[in-house]
């Protein structure tokens, strides 16, 4: 039997009924893990080892070796924690699966990094809908480790917080900056640019063609433009941002984002794969293969 994720209910909208994960905290049920699991962890972690050589960043693969995940056997967070708590501060909870916005953020502003505890089967190797462990903690938890990163990631909890408060248009431009950072941020390194963010990391074949088709922009990070950036959530990125460090993140990040939330909620969003002419850019995208419509 497989392991499965424990939906506590099931809740009628408007598309139909959708699974409610409970937000409660859980223990890694570790010793449930199936052979099946650890399977399907082994062959996406060693997939993921060669395709990541020359493409993810120097930083990244550092921190991986450093926490000492290895293809053997899915990770127990307790042993990722010894570390990661000496290391950063961080800690690694069990969670059924996505969050609601308030507990997620809440969650990293103290330091608590929420990984779903259940992996995916083996028939969703390539892609499935929404985050699992190997995505979790293959993609997330290694620049945990580095304490700048760190540091973004709390503060970015924070000031989740904040723009929840704000309203659910602050809270609009503060996710597009998780999505093209976090989950889709390219880093421009000596020996070229690479990959840190973890929804590419995560991804065979995002990790190939993020880096090397002409098809995306690629271009300069800018914190304002990235929030009034539309996204894909269904398709390859149209666009990466590229940042020159993770100080740079961090820097750019650190000011009072209330008066740019303000100044933002007068101004247009751009389309998920405009060019603008004051973008830095590295790559202009050919297109090809873009979908006209579903940026969200
Ligand atoms: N400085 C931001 C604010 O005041 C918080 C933040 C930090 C947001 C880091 C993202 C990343 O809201
Ligand atoms: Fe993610």
């Amino acid at each position: 039997m497989n392991a499965v994720p424990q939906r506590v209910e099931h809740q009628m909208t408007d598309k139909g009924y959708v699974p409610v994960y409970t937000t409660a905290v859980v223990e890694q049920p570790w010793d449930q893990y199936t052979e099946t699991d650890h399977q399907v962890w082994a062959t996406l972690f060693e997939r993921q080892q060669k395709i990541l050589v020359g493409r993810a960043s120097d930083e990244f693969l550092r921190t991986q070796q450093a926490m000492g995940m290895s293809a053997g056997r899915i990770p127990k967070f307790d042993d990722l924690n010894r570390m990661l708590r000496a290391a950063t501060g961080w800690e690694l909870i069990g969670v059924e699966g996505l969050l609601p916005e308030l507990t997620f953020f809440e969650h990293l502003a103290n330091r608590r990094f929420p990984v779903t505890w259940w992996i995916r089967k083996p028939e969703q190797l390539d892609y499935l809908a929404e985050p699992d462990l190997f995505h979790d903690l293959f993609g997330h938890v290694p620049l945990l480790m580095n304490p700048v990163f760190a540091d973004y990631m709390a503060a970015y909890g924070a000031g989740g917080v904040k723009a929840h408060g704000i309203g659910p248009e602050a809270l609009v431009n503060l996710t597009r900056l998780y999505w093209y950072t976090v989950e889709f941020g390219l880093i421009r390194e000596a020996g070229g640019l690479r990959i840190y963010g973890a929804g590419i990391l995560s991804s065979k074949g995002e990790s190939i063609h993020c880096l090397e088709s002409a098809a995306p922009n690629r271009i300069g990070f800018d914190m304002e433009r990235i929030m009034r950036t539309r996204y894909r959530i269904d398709t390859y990125q149209k666009t990466y941002f590229v940042i020159d460090s993770y100080e740079q993140l961090m820097d750019a990040t650190r000011p009072d984002f209330t008066p740019i939330y303000a100044r933002l909620a007068t101004q247009e969003s751009f389309p998920a794969g405009q060019v603008l002419d004051t973008d830095t850019v590295y790559n202009r995208g050919t297109g090809e293969g873009w979908l006209s419509d579903g940026d969200v």
